[in-house]
């Protein structure tokens, strides 16, 4: 049997597929439209693997996607892909809609196709598996509990309020057409492989590089955070055991103000790469103008998770931290690939 696995050269993708491959014997069928965040350098390791088919292209491609569905006889779809990033979804908005809505839309339709001319078996076993995020709840006051599965959208960003839509077609398809789903909306991500436009990576390598490392606003705004290895677990897990049709949050408990992860970063560099001048990194941390509706507080409840399905993170803040850190230190090489000249661009623009 092969799942086909979309957004596998992203960061949270590539992660699932290789983890995938260290604990399962089944096939994956990779699917990656290669746009700026994905970089098939991320899945090299796969290079010679049979069991590893990597295909360029859209979910939104309906004729492609249903053509491989077929080929590969594939039993389970987890879809990643999505363009992920809030500061760019203020400046291009257009592109998270199309991708994140209507993308999601049509690889719903290629799904529900495909299922549908399936044997009984093969029906009752397929699963679609969406990745959500805890954007999707917006923001929290200090007093409120963290969201729930069963709490509100209420999205704040161009970002979020695409993925809540997406999420919201996902149920739908369920409710509507049976379709068997499952929805999982996590906490930030952090880890290996993440494209240096998000705070760690690109607080590690401007650290480095001897740049400002900008924290929006007074960077008291707090964000739960999760080791990118614990979120692929948990899914594997609600692959096999998550009921039908239901959402499951995951995320690390880790909630932290945003100066509180750049001032743990920076004691791990000051420790692991100490600067010549014997000053510390925290030195180059700078305040910068605040992002437009910056979201305060996101928080995730994940007793539903634990309760039902026993799945808990087990990666510390402190010790996924340090691995990412090592991480970046080890792989210079892989950032110089993915910096190019859109990033750079993108960087100008933004930080200007
Ligand atoms: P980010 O990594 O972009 O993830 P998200 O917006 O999905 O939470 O940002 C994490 C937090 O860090 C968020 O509160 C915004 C803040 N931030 C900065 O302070 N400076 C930066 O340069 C970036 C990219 C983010």
């Amino acid at each position: 049997m092969t799942i086909l696995v979309t957004g596998a050269a992203g960061f949270i993708g590539s992660n699932f597929v290789l983890d995938w491959f260290s604990q399962s014997k089944e096939n994956v069928v990779s699917l990656d439209l290669l746009t700026y965040a994905g970089n098939l350098e991320n899945l090299s390791s796969l290079d010679n693997n049979p069991r590893h088919h990597f295909i360029k292209g859209n979910i939104g491609d309906r004729e492609l996607v249903l053509e491989l569905l077929k080929k590969y006889q594939v039993r389970a779809i987890v879809n990643f892909a999505a363009e992920s990033h809030v500061d760019r979804s203020i400046h291009e908005s257009k592109y998270f809609i199309e991708t994140n809505i209507i993308g999601t839309y049509n690889l719903l339709e290629s799904a529900r196709s495909y299922w549908h001319d399936l044997g009984q078996n093969l029906r009752e076993g397929f699963r679609f598996l969406h990745v959500s995020s805890d954007e999707v709840y917006g923001s929290l006051n200090p007093s409120d509990h963290p969201s729930n599965e069963k709490d509100p959208f209420k999205p704040n960003s161009p970002y979020s309020a695409s993925k809540a839509a997406s999420d919201h077609l996902v149920r739908a398809w369920f409710q509507t057409y049976k379709l068997p789903v499952l929805t999982v909306n996590s906490a930030n991500n952090y880890g290996p492989y993440q494209f240096p436009e998000k705070l760690i990576p690109l607080c590690i390598l401007n650290a480095l590089n001897d740049k400002p490392l900008p924290i929006y606003g007074d960077g008291t705004q707090i964000r739960d955070w999760l080791y990118v290895g614990d979120h692929c677990s948990a899914i594997r897990e609600i692959l096999i055991n998550g009921r039908i049709g239901e959402v499951y949050n995951v995320g690390g408990w880790n909630e932290k103000t945003n100066l509180e992860v750049v001032e743990a970063l920076c004691s791990i560099l000051d420790e692991l790469k100490p600067k010549s001048n014997a000053k510390s990194y925290s030195d180059q941390i700078t305040f910068v103008k605040d992002r437009p509706g910056h979201d305060r507080r996101y928080a995730i409840d994940v007793s539903k998770l634990e309760g039902e399905l026993e799945c808990k993170p087990k990666e510390a803040f402190e010790s996924g931290l340090r691995k990412t850190v090592i991480w970046y230190l080890e792989n210079l090489n892989w950032v110089d690939h993915v910096a190019s000249s859109e990033y750079q661009h993108w960087v100008k623009k933004h930080y200007a």
